[in-house]
């Protein structure tokens, strides 16, 4: 028999060796056996040179042709037998269920704000923001709060403590830093930094020294708007007002306006608003807004000449939109993080 008839009948031996090692060891057994530097088909490779010159180069690309798939064949029952050694031992339950990823949502007061948002911004009105530890200048006295406001009686406000008025400090109120109770403070901080016109709204969180109950709570969630024009009016304030309202509350949404007082706007009025879900609670209205003209002092404040520029400003609570949205009677029930509630939205 030839050098070259022995290639194929050694491959297939070969082959069939490899494909029936059960284990990693048993194939590198085979391995050694076949290809290593003692192996059988190497050996054969040896006797290459003892072949007539003429023969030499079809056994040479016979051999190594074999020798390839040898290779080859090797790597495929090695990844093979890897796998197997990576998989359970124990048999697996394909019918089990499988395990289910809990999706996150933003919270319901989130929703709220940001659906509140989106509407202002189809009108034209930006997002702006101020700080929650805020000086007694921003929050009372440039919005023409007096230091004897009841806003300002320390039941209501939270000083922060080494900030008493009594320390002492620029501005007329002594300088006192105070949490504050209100977003009507960022409307001073806007207009000080920007001239007129100005369209914003203000999502923020604010304080108020409240004891907790089914209505209230120590800090709770405003949105302000503030717009300043030239010719701006109470008109344009109730059509602001009624759009956004229908968007939040539904199309058979009815607002009407009551004389109110606000140090801040001259005329103030309260905004009451009425549809289906209002009913539902056995109510014609429901009070959910303060709004008003700008007051000339406070465009006097932050130095817009009063006799050119007109603005209306609103706030409004958060919780009690959501509240009366969802028909949750608890206000508590947004800061206790129970997935039981937040789960619902
Ligand atoms: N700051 C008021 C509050 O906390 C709400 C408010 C009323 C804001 C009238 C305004 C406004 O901008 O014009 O109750």
């Amino acid at each position: 028999m030839s050098l070259l008839d022995e290639i194929e009948p050694l491959k297939q031996s070969a082959l069939a060796e490899l494909h029936a090692s059960a284990d990693l060891a048993a194939l590198e057994a085979a391995k050694g056996a076949w290809v290593g530097p003692h192996g059988k088909f190497t050996a054969l490779m040896k006797q290459l040179g003892s072949l007539p010159k003429e023969e030499k180069p079809v056994a040479g690309k016979t051999i190594n042709a074999a020798k390839a798939e040898l290779e080859s064949a090797l790597t495929t029952r090695r990844e093979q037998l890897e796998l197997q050694a990576a998989l359970p031992k124990e048999p697996i339950d394909w019918t089990l269920p499988g395990r289910r990823r809990t999706l996150g949502r933003p919270h319901p007061l989130t929703q709220v704000t940001d659906d509140i948002v989106r509407s202002f911004r189809k009108i034209g009105f930006v997002v702006a923001d101020g700080p929650e530890i805020e000086d007694e200048y921003h929050c009372f006295d440039a919005l023409n709060t007096p230091a004897d406001h009841p806003a300002r009686d320390t039941q209501d406000t939270f000083y922060v403590r080494g900030h008493r008025p009594e320390a002492g400090g620029p501005g007329p109120s002594g300088g006192g830093l105070v949490l504050r109770t209100h977003t009507s403070s960022v409307q001073i901080r806007v207009m000080e930094k920007q001239p007129p016109p100005v369209r914003i709204i203000v999502p923020g969180r604010v304080f108020r020294r409240d004891n907790a109950d089914a209505t209230h709570n120590p800090t709770f969630h405003q949105v302000e708007g503030l717009y300043v024009d030239q010719g701006v009016t109470v008109g344009d304030l109730k059509g602001t007002v009624e759009f956004v309202f229908r968007e939040l509350m539904g199309p058979d949404t009815l607002i009407r306006f009551r004389p109110h007082y606000f140090s801040y706007t001259e005329p103030s009025f309260e905004i009451d608003f009425s549809n289906a879900l209002v009913k539902k609670l056995g109510k014609d209205w429901l009070e959910i807004a303060g709004c008003g003209m700008v007051n000339p002092a406070v465009f006097e404040a932050v130095g817009y000449d009063p006799e050119v520029w007109t603005g209306w400003a609103f706030g409004f609570g958060i919780e009690r939109i959501a509240m009366i949205r969802y028909g949750i009677n608890d206000i508590r029930l947004f800061y206790e993080n129970d997935v039981r509630f937040l789960r619902q939205f």
